[in-house]
């Protein structure tokens, strides 16, 4: 957005050493709604971009637009499509858009019932946010039995409160992004994800290690079909019920032997989809993001999607940097060097997150995913080596990464 002609001055909160090189960060947390709109009181920024789903389903969005901003961002009950996989199941239900079988529950007999007329492997997902760690994929009927004990025991605190047990689908995901102001819709290109923490997708889920666009999982055929079956009818349906969603709808497919499946709705940009599309697209993102804010999307997509057309846009990669342990336990405090050499290699963007200021300047671990390596080229290879050129480049020794992003598609 720092880019954009059209923007002047970004100011981050609560932001990180890689944001305060961009504009001023203020200290205030992302789930600080009461900070947050003080904050915005004193910048009176001209738009507002909240990033991340906690603020979203605080309901941040609702009060800044009563208060007269425009907001780039879903409302509290539209961004239940995020924070309640049962909302979210319960609505593609009612708008007829395809994705796994399910049932939800609150008590474990019931859970364990419902188990027994599903196949393995089995999939449980808490209800509530998770940061990308709800979701238990359980091989055995034994696993699965322990797996639904463990979240209605409270292994998510509230967010488990509730469970999902839906049908386990197979094909290969991808992540789809839709800029919307509730009426027109914009797509931009699909991205794919690596979910798994290991080499080869094994191990545990994090909320992400990799990402790389375009997908060409998602041809023209199943992006025309992500419109019609799954797109048009959520933002429809939502408008309709007096939901309207306004800001970026993030659909994760599976695209299965029978088309696309919704896997998971987020409402807001992936991580870390997100750092590869702002490093491939060839035309500036604002003007679409302002008029999702502020309406005007409808009858307008051609010029929008023009600037996000895959012919213009450059092939990206992006490597996660991520404290060793994660998505287990991890130590914090641990010093990264390199990180300016590694930023100066050609075509290459390092995006923070849990990234810290230390004493003289120094760069510090604070989280479990620490460093985006991103990297643009002229095709998907040399983006993927730029991106692990510039990783080997960064000498952090109680840091990990996967070394095969991008595998599905070279
Ligand atoms: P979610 O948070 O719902 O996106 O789930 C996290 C990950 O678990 C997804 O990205 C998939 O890799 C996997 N997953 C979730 N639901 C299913 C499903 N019904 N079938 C197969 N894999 C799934
Ligand atoms: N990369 C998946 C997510 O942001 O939830």
């Amino acid at each position: 957005m720092a880019q954009s002609p059209l923007v002047d001055v970004v100011h981050s909160a609560p932001g990180n050493p890689g944001m305060d090189e961009i504009g001023p960060c203020f200290d205030v947390a992302a789930d600080d709604v009461d900070g947050l709109v003080k904050l915005a009181l004193q910048i009176e920024p001209d738009l507002i971009v909240i990033g991340p789903e906690a603020p979203l389903a605080l309901g941040l969005a609702d009060i800044l637009r009563a208060r007269g901003f425009d907001v780039f961002g879903p409302s509290r009950e539209a961004a239940q499509l995020e924070a309640s996989k049962a909302f979210s199941k319960a609505r593609m239900m009612k708008y007829g858009v395809p994705t796994a079988a399910y049932g939800e529950f609150t008590e474990a007999a019931p859970a364990k019932a419902f188990l027994r007329t599903m196949t393995a492997p089995y999939v449980l997902k808490a209800d509530g946010l998770a940061a990308g760690k709800g979701v238990v994929i359980a091989e055995t009927l034994a696993e699965a039995d322990a797996g639904i004990d463990e979240m209605l025991s409270g292994k998510f605190g509230p967010a488990s409160a509730t469970l999902v047990i839906e049908e386990f689908m197979h094909g290969e995901e991808a992540s789809v992004f839709v800029i919307t102001d509730g009426k027109g819709a914009v797509y931009l290109p699909a991205a794919q994800d690596h979910k798994r923490v290991g080499d080869g997708d094994t191990g545990p889920n994090t909320g992400g290690m990799g990402a790389y666009a375009p997908a060409p999982v998602v041809n023209e055929q199943i992006m025309a079909r992500v419109k019609r079956e799954i797109a048009e009818p959520m933002l429809k349906g939502m408008a309709k019920d007096e939901i309207p969603y306004q800001g970026v709808l993030y659909i994760g497919i599976m695209v299965t032997a029978e088309g696309p499946k919704v896997v998971e709705f987020n409402a807001r940009f992936g991580d870390p989809e997100c750092q590869v599309l702002m490093a491939g697209l060839a035309g500036d993102i604002v003007p679409a993001i302002l008029a999702s804010a502020t309406g005007g999307l409808k009858g307008n997509e051609a010029a929008f999607e023009s600037l996000f057309e895959l012919e213009r846009f450059r092939p990206a990669a992006t490597v996660v940097l991520a404290a060793k342990g994660y998505p287990g336990a991890y130590g914090k405090g641990s010093a990264i060097r390199g990180l300016k050499d590694a930023g100066k290699l050609e075509g290459v963007t390092i995006f923070h997150a849990g990234t810290d200021a230390g004493p003289d300047g120094a760069i510090i671990a604070k989280g479990g995913r620490v460093l985006n390596v991103t990297a643009s080229g002229d095709t998907l290879r040399e983006a993927v080596d730029r991106a692990y050129a510039a990783v080997d480049v960064i000498d952090w020794p109680e840091g990990f990464c996967r070394r095969d992003i991008g595998w599905r598609a070279l």
